[in-house]
Formats: structure tokens, C-alpha cells, sequence
């Protein structure tokens, strides 16, 4: 026995669909009675929702479980601690044995995360990494307070089977959740201070319901009163519909940005990660999308080193990133993940090589992002103001094309206000309020 927890902390690891996760238990704890703690060291009940993607954000829970208890100990306390997320789905009972974790909750099984807490308290083994078929969604209390840029997870899980890639193992299959469900979420979000959302899922494009796919959502989310910006996240080029490039053209609230990874450039690796795309029907989307929304900001996803990847073959990623000039990119080294085909295959990269070839990647995927910032200097955009600035006077905010803007002098957190960019960095733009406030 020991006594219930009365303040929590939640910290997330990895992805946004995790963010959102994350705040899902904070809310569910509040609900609770508990109260959040300002950090992990000093609350009685710490969440750690984590990251299986690598080897290295996998670690890094274990590291953490280390270092919490290590500071509370020095204050003669010691905190229950959950592990949430993709490491508990992976790991399951592994993480009681080697840490000693009071509760266990995977992903599709947190709406359990009060019972479970009841239980350790209780003294009882807590663990729960369950794949319901019935949603958790239906079981987390209405969102209250939120910043004006908010995550509303509509899809999760992934049917892809990437040969690299844990989630399809830890995540589950592809589920939408309902329409209606949807819309109603994200009204509350509007309600609770949201004036722009991004929609979530690991196929985000994937969505469908009765009527239709994600295109056909964004168009009911652009009639919520009050909602200024739409933006998903993140999308597969083989979910790419035609519906939802005319959503690019068409709705004026879906935001000029798209994260569509490549994760490589040479159609042998491609095949070899069951990619299920080539680098020229890639690359043919690309120019649809393009066609359709000129100025649409593109991002990505990358792996190098991938087993069996030559230097010739790792030069035609390099000479993709050149013909399709991306605004911002997600680069890695291939990580052996347990139980994925690609973690048996020959071959695997030496480290050195991995790193040379990242360094020169990332050489390049910085030059791009720094000459797309270059680009929108002089230009007139809106920006949501979403948090203080360094400097007294200073809000922080993102453009269309999702660059982070510092502007001075004007507007309040929560406010689009229009700008004019005055210069660019390679990671963010400094802008200056034109006279006339939009909205
Ligand atoms: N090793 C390195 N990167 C990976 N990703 C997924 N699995 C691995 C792995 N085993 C990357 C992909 C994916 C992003 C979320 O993480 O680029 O798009
Ligand atoms: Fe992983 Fe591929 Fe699914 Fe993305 S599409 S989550 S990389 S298996």
C-alpha cells in the first residue's frame, strides 16, 4: 500500500500525435481532482509518455525514470511513476522488470490511466496495453483551456508496414475516428480559446468517414465560426488524394504547408523500405500539389543508411532534396528497431558512414530551408500569435508556410495580425506589423 498520488506531471517524448496524447492524461488527471505539478522532480505522480521510434528516444526512458527518482530521493521522496506511450506498447511487463514502473499504459488504454493509478496505489500490479476496438476518445472529459494553436488527433495507427518502422506494431492498424466525434472536438477547441488546428494521425490522409476523406472533413472544419487555420500532419504520398490537393486550391483556412516524407531518393531503397512509391511518382505528386497551391511550403522526413544503401544510392537523395527545394525537413540515421523487417537485413551501416552522410544531407536541407526563408522576406502575411517573445515586446508566431515569426510591438497572444517579413534567419523571421490589423 501506499498513499494515492495528489499533483501529476506528464512529460511527452517524440511525435505530436504524443503532445496531444499528453495533454489528453494532464486533463484526465485534473478531472481527477489531481493537481499538475510545474515538474517532474517535485510531483507525486510522473507520466512518462514516450518515444519507441529509435533506439535513442527508447533509452532516453530509462535515463529519465533514473534521474526522477534520483532527485526526489534527495528529498526523501519517491514519486509513482507511469510509463504511457510507445515504449510501454513495445515493452510492456520488460519495463516493470528492468525499472521497477508502478503503471504501465499504452497508448490506446490511457482513458484507463485513473483506474491504473487507483491500483498501484493499492499496491496491485498496473499495467494495460490493450488495443480496444471501442475508441478511448468517448471516455476523455471536453477540452477547456487550450493555447491558439491546437493538436486534435482524427486518425491513428498505420497499415503500412515501412520495413524500418516500429508504429504499425505499437500504434495498431489504420482507425478513423468518427466525423461527428471530430467536428464536435474541435469545436470545443475553437470554444476553449483555438484559432488554428492541425489534425493529427501517423496517416493523417488516410482519414476517412461515411462521406468522405480528409478533404471533405477540412471543408466542415473551415465552417466552424471562429476557426482561422486548419493544418494536418503527417501524410503518406499514397494517401495523396486528388480531393485533398483541390482543398490546397479551394479552402482559404487550409494552410499553404504539407509534410509529405520521402525518407529516400533512389527507387531500390525505396522498394527495399516497401515505400510503395518511386522517386518519380514522388516527385510527379509534388508537381500536382504544386499546380495546385503555388506556394505551398513542403517538408519531409529522411532516413540515411538505411541496410544495403550505396553512396551512389544515397547521392539520389541528395539530388531529390535539390529538385524539390523543401521549406524544412526531419533527417535521421536508420535505427534498428526489434521485430521490424529491416533490423535483419545485410548490410547494415557502418555508424561513420551514417554520420557523414546525415552531416551532408542536412548540409543541404539547411541550405534549402535558409533560401525559402530568404524568399518570403518583403512579403505581407498573417501570423497567429502564440507566446511571449525573448525580449520585452516581442510575440512569437507562425506564418503560413509554418516559419516561426518574431514580431514586435503589436497584437495579443491569440490574434492574427498582418506583417510584413523584415528579415529571415536559418530558423526563424523577424517581422514588422503593416497598419492595418486583420482580425
Ligand atoms: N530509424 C530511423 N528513422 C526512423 N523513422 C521511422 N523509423 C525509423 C528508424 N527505424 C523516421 C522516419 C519517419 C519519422 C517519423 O521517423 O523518417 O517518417
Ligand atoms: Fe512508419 Fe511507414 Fe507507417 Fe510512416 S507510413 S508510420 S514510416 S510504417
Amino acid at each position: 500500500m501506499r498513499s494515492s498520488p495528489k499533483t501529476f506531471h506528464v512529460k511527452s517524448f517524440g511525435c505530436q500525435m504524443n503532445v496531444y496524447d499528453g495533454e489528453r492524461m494532464a486533463e484526465l488527471m485534473a478531472a481527477q481532482g489531481l493537481t499538475a505539478a510545474s515538474d517532474a522532480d517535485s510531483a507525486d505522480l510522473v507520466v512518462l509518455n514516450t518515444c519507441h521510434i529509435r533506439e535513442k528516444a527508447t533509452e532516453k526512458v530509462y535515463s529519465d525514470i533514473g534521474r526522477v527518482r534520483k532527485a526526489q530521493a534527495a528529498d526523501g521522496r519517491k514519486p509513482m511513476i507511469a510509463v504511457a506511450g510507445c515504449v510501454a506498447q513495445a515493452e510492456g511487463e520488460e519495463i516493470v522488470r528492468r525499472a521497477q514502473v508502478d503503471v504501465v499504459v499504452g497508448p490506446q488504454a490511457y482513458h484507463n490511466l485513473p483506474e491504473l493509478v487507483a491500483r498501484a496505489a493499492d499496491g496491485k500490479a498496473a499495467l494495460d496495453t490493450d488495443m480496444p476496438v471501442l475508441s478511448k476518445f468517448g471516455s476523455l472529459p471536453r477540452r477547456r483551456k487550450v493555447g491558439p494553436s491546437a493538436f486534435l488527433t482524427v486518425q491513428e495507427g498505420c497499415d503500412k508496414f515501412c520495413t524500418y518502422c516500429v508504429v504499425p506494431y505499437t500504434r495498431g492498424a489504420e482507425v478513423s475516428r468518427p466525423f461527428a466525434a471530430i467536428v464536435d472536438e474541435a469545436k470545443a477547441l475553437v470554444d476553449a480559446g483555438a484559432r488554428e488546428i492541425t489534425l493529427l494521425g501517423q496517416n493523417v490522409n488516410a482519414w476517412s468517414g461515411a462521406e468522405g476523406g480528409l478533404d471533405h472533413l477540412i471543408r466542415a472544419l473551415d465552417r466552424i465560426p471562429g476557426l482561422a487555420r486548419i493544418r494536418y500532419t503527417t501524410s503518406h504520398p499514397n494517401d495523396m488524394t486528388q480531393g485533398l490537393i483541390d482543398a490546397h486550391r479551394d479552402v482559404e483556412s487550409l494552410m499553404p504547408f504539407l509534410h509529405l516524407p520521402v525518407q529516400a531518393g533512389n527507387d531500390r531503397v525505396l522498394k527495399a523500405m516497401n515505400r510503395s512509391h518511386t522517386r518519380d511518382s514522388y516527385l510527379r505528386l509534388i508537381d500536382r500539389i504544386r499546380a495546385a497551391r503555388p506556394d505551398i511550403a513542403l517538408s519531409g522526413d529522411f532516413i540515411v543508411g538505411f541496410p544495403g544503401e550505396t553512396e551512389a544510392e544515397f547521392t539520389d537523395t541528395l539530388s531529390l532534396v535539390d529538385a524539390v527545394g523543401y521549406a524544412q525537413c526531419f533527417s535521421f540515421k536508420y535505427s534498428p528497431r526489434p521485430g521490424t523487417p529491416a533490423a535483419d537485413m545485410a548490410d547494415q551501416i557502418a555508424p561513420a558512414v551514417m554520420e557523414d552522410r546525415l552531416a551532408r544531407l542536412q548540409a543541404a536541407l539547411n541550405r534549402h530551408q535558409a533560401a525559402f526563408n530568404a524568399a518570403t522576406v518583403g512579403r505581407t502575411c498573417q501570423v497567429l500569435l502564440e507566446r511571449p517573445g525573448k525580449l520585452p515586446g516581442q510575440l512569437l508566431g507562425k506564418s503560413p508556410w509554418l516559419q516561426s515569426v518574431i514580431v514586435a510591438g503589436t497584437g495579443a497572444i491569440g490574434e492574427l495580425v498582418e506583417v510584413e517579413i523584415a528579415s529571415a534567419g536559418p530558423n526563424s523571421l523577424v517581422a514588422a506589423p503593416t497598419i492595418r490589423a486583420a482580425a
